[in-house]
C-alpha cells in the first residue's frame, strides 16, 4: 500500500457552527470537546468542528469498520456499491478517484474491474486499515493536491453526511475531474412508508445496537443522527449544477434505502 500524506492549507472558510441562532444554552461542545461530546450534544457539529470530529470518530473505529459495516446492511451495500460503480459507465483503463475511501471497498470493487483508482481519505485510521491495492492520500476532499482534469471520474460511498462544506467538494471534484468525467455520489437515503419505517428502526435501534457491540457505541449512535445532514435532491442538484455538473440523475435504491447521485463534468466551468 502506498499512503501519502498530504498536508494542505488549513481551511479557514468553513464556519465553526451551524448558522442559526443556537448558543452555547444548549449545551453546545466548546470548540476543544472531543468527539464523543459533540456526538450526544443537541446540535450536531459543523464547519471545522464537524471534520474534526468525523475525522477522529472514524480513526476510532477503523479496526472493526468493515465488520460493522456487513453486519449493519447484511451486505446490502457491496450491491449498492456495484450500482454505483455502474452509473460512473466508465471503461477499463479510466483513472478514478475514490473519494472518502475508508477502508477502500469501492477502491478494490474499481481494481478488480481494470479501473486505475486512487483513495482520499481524512482519516488515517480507516487509510492504514485499507485491503486496496491502490496509491492512498490523506486529505480534505475539498483541497485536494490533484492537478486539474487529472481523473476520468471520482466516486464516493457513505460519506455525502459526513462532508462538512458539500459544495467546496462538488467544487474540488469539478477542478479534478476532465470536461465529460463522470461523478457518482452513493449514500444512505431516508425511505418513506413501511419500508422507511422498517429501515429507521433499523438503523435507529439495531444497527447502533451491533456497532456498540462489535465496535464503538457513541459512534454508531451518531449514525442515525447524521442523516438530518443529507441535502434533498432537489438541493443536491442545484448544487451539483453550480459546481459544474451537468446531466444530473439522482436514483433511489432497495425500496429509497440508499440512494446515487450521479452527473457528467460540464464543458467549461
Ligand atoms: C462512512 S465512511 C465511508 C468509507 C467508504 N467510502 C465506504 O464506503 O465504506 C465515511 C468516510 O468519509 C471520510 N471523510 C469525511 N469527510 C471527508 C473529507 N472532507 N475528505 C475526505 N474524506 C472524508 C471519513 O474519514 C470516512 O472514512
Amino acid at each position: 500500500m502506498v499512503l501519502i500524506m498530504w498536508m494542505p492549507r488549513e481551511r479557514t472558510d468553513l464556519p465553526n457552527s451551524q448558522p442559526d441562532s443556537s448558543n452555547n444554552s444548549d449545551n453546545k461542545p466548546t470548540e476543544t470537546s472531543d468527539w464523543r461530546s459533540w456526538i450526544h450534544s443537541p446540535v450536531l457539529p459543523r464547519g471545522r468542528q464537524k471534520t474534526t470530529v468525523v475525522r477522529n470518530m472514524f480513526d476510532a473505529i477503523a479496526p472493526r469498520y468493515d465488520l460493522v459495516n456487513r453486519l449493519m446492511t447484511f451486505g446490502i451495500d457491496v450491491h449498492w456499491r456495484h450500482s454505483a460503480i455502474k452509473v460512473l459507465a466508465l471503461p477499463p483503463g479510466s483513472r478514478v478517484l475514490d473519494l472518502a475511501t475508508g477502508t477502500g471497498d469501492l477502491a478494490r470493487m474499481l481494481e478488480q474491474r481494470g479501473i486505475r483508482a486512487i483513495g482520499v481519505d481524512l482519516s488515517m485510521g480507516m487509510l492504514q486499515a485499507s485491503k486496496a491495492k491502490a496509491p492512498l492520500v490523506q486529505a480534505d476532499g475539498s483541497a485536494t493536491p490533484f492537478s486539474e482534469g487529472l481523473f476520468d471520474g471520482a466516486i464516493s460511498a457513505f460519506a455525502i453526511r459526513n462532508f462538512s462544506d458539500l459544495q467546496a467538494i462538488l467544487s474540488e471534484l469539478a477542478r479534478i475531474v476532465r470536461p465529460g468525467g463522470r461523478i457518482s455520489l452513493l449514500d444512505v437515503s431516508e425511505p418513506h412508508g413501511i419500508m422507511g419505517l422498517g429501515a429507521r428502526i433499523w438503523f435507529e435501534k439495531g444497527a447502533p445496537l451491533i456497532g456498540s457491540l462489535l465496535s464503538d457505541k457513541d459512534a454508531y449512535s451518531y449514525l442515525p443522527r447524521s442523516v438530518q445532514y443529507l441535502p434533498s435532491p432537489s438541493e443536491m442538484a442545484r448544487l451539483m449544477g453550480t459546481s459544474g455538473f451537468s446531466c444530473v440523475n439522482h436514483r433511489l435504491l432497495t425500496g429509497g434505502i440508499a440512494q446515487i447521485y450521479s452527473a457528467t463534468r460540464s464543458s467549461t466551468l
